[in-house]
């Protein structure tokens, strides 16, 4: 009972996030989101999003204090995004979590996007190992994370050169005409497909090559080419073949390269969060790969790998319990804040 009890703002991208949380237990979780809005430029415009977060902030606020069943005077803290992200879309998130802190005088805590992406595991499976390796993966970021106080020092292993891995399932799923978003539609046919008919290369793995970066632009580009002639030869695209022959060469490359990352720094535990950690393949190799290196594996549940408020008030309420010292009001938005 004696766990703090923190809100989390979140506004990095195009989710307006507010969560509550009493230490690890999740109280509220509220998102609402401009994706629709977007949708019909095929990806987040960044003054859209800065003025849906600014509509949607205090009526998700209230939403959350509502599911909670709290009044927000008993809070211990206000947590919020500072980076990384979208700049405007940030500076909403902040401005508005520094109003509630001084109008409620508690204290405001900055966090960072990709660490509140790890500790949002400890709301799902418990207090987080540590050291702990993390494999991020969305639209917008594919990281090689490795934690040892999740509060204070978060390293980055490794990261991608081009695009994230949630990219490359959108630019796929749309050269085989499937639609947006790409991940969830080429996951169903995937499954229905043959992960062995076309050997698509795997970017960024052989001997000379950076350990722990990715790069998925070249298999995109591949796979593009690859449908393409067949078009050209007046072949009908096997697109279920396809499907799972492009799944089958991220998952792989993800998973070899987190286990080895686990190997390489001696650290027994992995999670995985971000979009993309929702893909049945991804979830089933990463579970056998693991399994064969004695790592426990943890990925949260799919509600809370993606972006949401959730995750940073759990690392909000970590920086409380630690003790950490709370932001100034001078705290700013960072969009290429690193870890
Ligand atoms: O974390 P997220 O909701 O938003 C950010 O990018 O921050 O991730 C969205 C990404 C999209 O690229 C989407 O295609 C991908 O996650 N995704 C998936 C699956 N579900 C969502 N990728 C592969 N398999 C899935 N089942
Ligand atoms: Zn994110």
């Amino acid at each position: 009972a004696d766990e703090p009890l923190v809100l989390g703002i979140e506004t990095s991208c195009d989710e307006t996030g507010v969560g509550i949380v009493r230490g690890t237990t999740l109280l509220a979780d509220a998102v609402a989101t401009s994706v629709e809005e977007h949708g019909r430029f095929g990806g987040v415009v960044p003054e859209i999003a800065s003025r849906a977060h600014l509509e949607a902030m205090v009526p998700t606020v209230q939403r959350a204090l509502d599911e909670a069943g709290i009044k927000a005077s008993d809070l211990d803290g206000i947590a919020v995004t500072a980076g990384p992200g979208l700049a405007g879309a940030l500076l909403v998130g902040v401005s508005a979590a520094k109003a509630y802190a001084y109008a409620l005088d508690k204290p405001l805590y900055g966090v960072n996007h990709l660490a509140s992406h790890i500790c949002v595991d400890q709301l799902e499976h418990g207090r987080l190992p540590e050291p702990t390796m993390a494999l991020l993966v969305s639209g917008g970021h594919s990281s090689l994370l490795l934690t040892s106080d999740i509060t204070s020092d978060v390293r980055s292993l490794g990261a991608t050169v081009d695009d994230a891995a949630g990219e490359a399932f959108d630019k796929v799923a749309r050269v085989l005409g499937l639609g947006f978003p790409g991940g969830p539609v080429i996951d169903r046919y995937a499954t229905e497909g043959d992960p062995a008919a076309i050997r698509f290369p795997r970017g960024l793995s052989g001997p000379n090559d950076a350990a722990y970066d990715f790069s998925f632009s070249g298999l995109k580009t591949s796979v593009a080419r690859w449908i393409e002639a067949k078009r050209r030869a007046g072949e009908e695209v096997p697109v279920r073949d396809v499907a799972a022959s492009f799944q089958e060469a991220v998952t792989d490359v993800l998973t070899r390269k987190a286990v080895r990352a686990c190997k390489d720094q001696g650290v027994d535990h992995l999670m995985i969060g971000g979009g993309v950690a929702a893909n049945s393949r991804l979830r089933a190799m990463a579970l056998e790969r693991c399994e064969r290196a004695g790592i426990e594996l943890r990925v949260p549940r799919m509600k809370l790998c993606t972006d949401n408020g959730a995750m940073v008030a759990a690392l909000g309420a970590e920086m409380v319990r630690r003790g950490r010292t709370p932001s100034s009001f001078d705290l700013s938005a960072d969009s290429s804040l690193p870890v």
